[in-house]
């Protein structure tokens, strides 16, 4: 990784994040004193009359300079929503590295876990953090030590991940929430130029240093799971291992408003399913398909066979929908005829076509006759409104890529275009 890397915050940044350091001098002197005597304590995210970590965080520093430091400590039930359907992957030799730990807060449910599941593993061995600024890696050490206290935690080391991935590669699984800030991305990089996410950056390092086998589990932005910027990141990424969960979480927190998603993979296994677009786009919150709000079939009209006999209606066809004039064409027809509001969806695509599905606007009440080549979604509420955030999913970079990989032919099918993911409408 070269020097462009960006992560050279600026000295004001560095000196703010300084501030944090008396409050670390507290908590370990806190810790070395109860040591002593108390008995461990019951919260198992570690023990201190002040205030937790985060809030110290957000107290101590302005939001602006930790936003540009991309510092900010996972509160417990993000930890919890990350790490609950996980724990139970960690065995008595597992080894948890979390390489921009902060104040180690995605590592307390492991530790708990494997010193209460099992007994004979070493906590001070098997759960291990780095990062770039002291005081947070005290601050780790010292929580860890109040509720497990015959523990050292030597291996919470001071290290840039981006220059030394080497505290991932002995890992059988790797946390984090790694800063979010926008950098630029090093010349080396083949998945993006210019400005780019630091996650992206963090998360790529991880997957490509860890060993086949491991597992690696983030909290990362969402626009990595779902901006077209990013999907060469994805393709690359999915190419490392298989994916197990792409969770949508909404929001990062009550005072961050940046919305996330968890991402754990399997480093090294195949992706046995082939359709890692849908994998990426399908999420908790967005489990709705394209089928679950249109009817969607294809035109019955099939021009050369059909006699022209029966009423007499307004005759849509691919090419006269593509024209930008209102279609005039007519022609008798004795089957089923629809009427709008409709969204028309032309059958020829070819991958790589943008966007992949061309759709028309139709809202004219009256029925119509609809030629065979053109694939009609009836929104099942009648609503013009849905159609029209019909029309943006379908026109939305995501679909297209989704399309891409659903289908290599060079036209549309009704199965494909029924499981088209329903994206949210942008905030
Ligand atoms: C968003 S915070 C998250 C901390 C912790 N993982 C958590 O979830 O609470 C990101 C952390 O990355 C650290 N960091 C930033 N750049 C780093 C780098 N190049 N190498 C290692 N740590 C870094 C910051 O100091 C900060 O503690």
């Amino acid at each position: 990784m070269s020097k462009s890397d960006g992560l050279l915050l600026s000295r004001s940044v560095v000196l703010q994040v300084k501030l944090f350091a008396p409050y670390a001098s507290e908590f370990e002197a806190f810790v070395d004193a109860s040591l002593g005597y108390d008995d461990a304590p019951e919260n198992a995210s570690g023990h201190f009359d002040g205030p937790a970590p985060y809030e110290a965080l957000r107290a101590l520093i302005p939001v602006k300079d930790l936003r540009a430091a991309g510092v900010f400590f996972t509160g417990p039930e993000l930890a919890e929503r990350l790490w609950s359907p996980t724990l139970s992957s960690l065995t008595e030799t597992s080894i948890v590295v979390d390489p921009a730990c902060g104040a180690g807060d995605l590592l307390f449910l492991p530790a708990a876990h494997l010193s209460r599941m099992h007994p004979r593993a070493s906590i001070t061995n098997q759960i291990r953090g780095a990062d770039l600024e002291d005081s947070f890696l005290r601050t780790a050490r010292a929580r860890l030590r109040s509720v497990h206290r015959n523990e050292d935690f030597s291996h919470f080391i001071l290290r840039d991940f981006l220059h030394s991935p080497d505290v991932v590669r002995d890992a059988s699984h790797v946390v984090m929430n790694p800063p979010f800030f926008a950098t630029t991305a090093p010349d080396t990089c083949d998945w993006a130029a210019g400005k780019v996410n630091s996650a992206a950056l963090f998360a790529m390092q991880a997957a490509e240093s860890m060993a086949p086998g491991s597992r690696l589990l983030a909290i990362l932005p969402d626009v990595l799971r779902s901006g077209a910027r990013y999907a060469k990141w994805r393709s690359r990424l999915s190419g490392l291992g298989q994916l197990i969960r792409v969770q949508a979480l909404g929001q990062f927190d009550q005072q961050t408003d940046v919305h996330v998603f968890v991402l754990e993979m399997i480093i090294g296994a195949p992706n046995f399913d082939g359709v890692t677009a849908a994998k990426w786009m399908a999420s908790a919150s967005s489990p709705v398909k394209v089928s679950d709000l249109f009817e969607v079939r294809v035109g019955p009209v099939v021009p050369h066979r059909d006699p022209e006999s029966g009423p007499s209606s307004l005759y849509l066809t691919t090419k006269n929908l593509a024209s930008r004039s209102h279609p005039h064409q007519r022609r008798q027809y004795n089957g089923k005829l629809y009427n709008g509001p409709m969204v028309l969806v032309s059958r020829t695509s070819r991958p790589g076509q943008l966007p992949r599905a061309r759709a028309t606007l139709w809202l004219d009440a009256a029925p119509v006759a609809v030629e065979n080549h053109l694939i009609l979604l009836m929104p099942l509420d009648q609503e013009v409104a849905t159609c029209l955030r019909l029309r943006d999913v379908l026109s939305d970079q995501r679909t297209s890529d989704y399309l891409d990989e659903r289908i290599r032919c060079r036209h549309l099918t009704v199965g494909s275009v029924r499981e088209i993911p329903w994206l949210e409408a942008a905030a």
